[in-house]
């Protein structure tokens, strides 16, 4: 591996039921007023809403409601979360949420400490923010892991960008599978897909030689594959719900990615295409995924191979051809599970769209290839 320092800041409550102790626990630390973020609508729909409520009000606190996040938030609505924070003189901001939320009050957090405009501070000045408005996050759909990092994925709808801006860490996260019940189960299983796309993302970083963060990515690449496959079969299964939600955090909590530089093209390919049509994050990990892998198979063929005999259990009589049948199996996984494996079926036809997210996609070098815009392109095109 290569070197590394490391150090964790977000407290973990981790457990069925474990959200109204671990709320009513951690607001005893906090200042007296709170921003309640949410995001469009389900926190209210599933009675959850009135709960935080109570349970803060119980908790002596005020309560400032900032509700209607969206899916893949916007860069304006993270300015209008700053801009009630500073008005209200908000001491903290409690996410309540998927990735969309808790990522959104990441930059809220930093925006409201900051007299300049954060995107053009990171992307013009290449400058951080250092200070925040401290925050916690309770997830009510797991996945992304986002509460367990400080980057946020924020679309700037003007420019046509989602790309990731540093935010603020949580101060702790509430991890209770009893609040994902409700998530249908589409997005059940496009937010276990986006744990697995962390796990190779950061399996297929450098170094390729074999070392204990790949061989602990690859139990947590199998227990996602296993649990999810027990989800579908049995929505009930509170214990395979449970280890969901821990996968998530696992794989955003920085424990994989020690000693190793991460790559996550896949990631800046479906953040650029999302900027263009707003697409969901899982479901397009999902198509572009195999097609990727197809052209890392030259570079990356080694480590291709080993993800198949480690977490797909297939081996042929090559290694190039173990690391093609790993790349079918993922495929085949994906049809399974019911994701999409082509652009057509979430509604994207205009070859333009790929192009244009080709074209202003970052470009990461972290992985056993460096891609050229054209390349990419290629992949996009091949999956439609
Ligand atoms: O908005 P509401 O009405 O609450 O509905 C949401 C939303 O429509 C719904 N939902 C959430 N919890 C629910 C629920 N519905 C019923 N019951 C519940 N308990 O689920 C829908 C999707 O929510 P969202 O937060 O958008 O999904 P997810 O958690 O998958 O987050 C996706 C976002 O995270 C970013 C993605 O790019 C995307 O913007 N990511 C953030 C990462 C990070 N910070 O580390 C890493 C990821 O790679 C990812 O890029
Ligand atoms: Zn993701």
């Amino acid at each position: 591996m290569n070197s590394f320092t490391y150090q964790y800041p977000v407290r973990q409550h981790f457990g069925k039921g474990c959200a109204e102790n671990a709320i009513k626990e951690e607001m005893k630390l906090v200042g007296r007023n709170v921003l309640l973020a949410y995001g469009g609508g389900s926190l209210k729909r599933t009675g959850l809403y009135d709960k935080m409520v109570d349970w803060l009000h119980e908790c002596g606190k005020n309560v400032t409601d900032f509700g209607g996040i969206m899916p893949n938030p916007t860069y304006a609505k993270a300015q209008e979360g700053a801009r009630i924070v500073r008005e209200q003189g908000i001491d903290f901001i409690l996410a309540v949420g998927g990735g969309s939320v808790i990522d959104c009050c990441k930059i809220v957090s930093a925006q409201a400490k900051l007299n300049e405009d954060i995107w053009e501070m990171q992307y013009a000045k290449h400058q951080y923010p250092t200070e925040f408005v401290p925050m916690g996050a309770v997830v009510t759909a797991s996945g992304p892991g986002a509460e367990q990092n400080n980057g946020a994925v924020i679309t700037h709808t003007e420019k046509k960008l989602k790309q990731p801006l540093v935010g603020a860490y949580h101060n702790f996260a509430v991890l209770d599978s009893n609040l994902t019940k409700t998530l249908p189960m589409g997005q059940v299983i496009s937010g276990a897909f986006d744990t697995l796309s962390h796990c190779m993302e950061t399996y297929m970083g450098k170094p390729q030689t074999d070392n204990l963060s790949d061989e602990i990515n690859e139990a947590v690449m199998r227990n996602v594959i296993k649990n999810l496959r027990t989800l579908i079969a049995d929505p009930d299964n509170d214990f395979a719900r449970g280890e969901l939600m821990w996968d998530s955090a696992l794989a955003e909590n920085g424990l994989l990615k020690l000693g190793k530089q991460t790559d996550f093209q896949c990631h800046m390919l479906e953040h650029a295409v999302g900027a263009y049509t707003d697409c969901n994050h899982g479901r397009a990990l999902a198509i572009i995924h195999p097609t990727l892998y197809r052209h890392l198979l030259n570079e990356g063929k080694e480590k291709l191979a080993r993800m198949a005999e480690q977490v797909w259990n297939v081996k042929g009589e090559t290694v190039e051809q173990t690391a093609t049948l790993g790349i079918d199996a993922l495929e085949a996984f994906i049809k399974e599970i019911g994701l999409p494996t082509r652009w057509s079926e979430l509604g994207i036809t205009d070859e333009g769209v790929l192009r244009a997210a080709a074209d202003t996609c970052l470009l990461m070098p972290g992985c056993c290839k460096q891609f050229t815009r054209d390349e990419l392109f290629e992949v996009l095109k091949e999956c439609m």
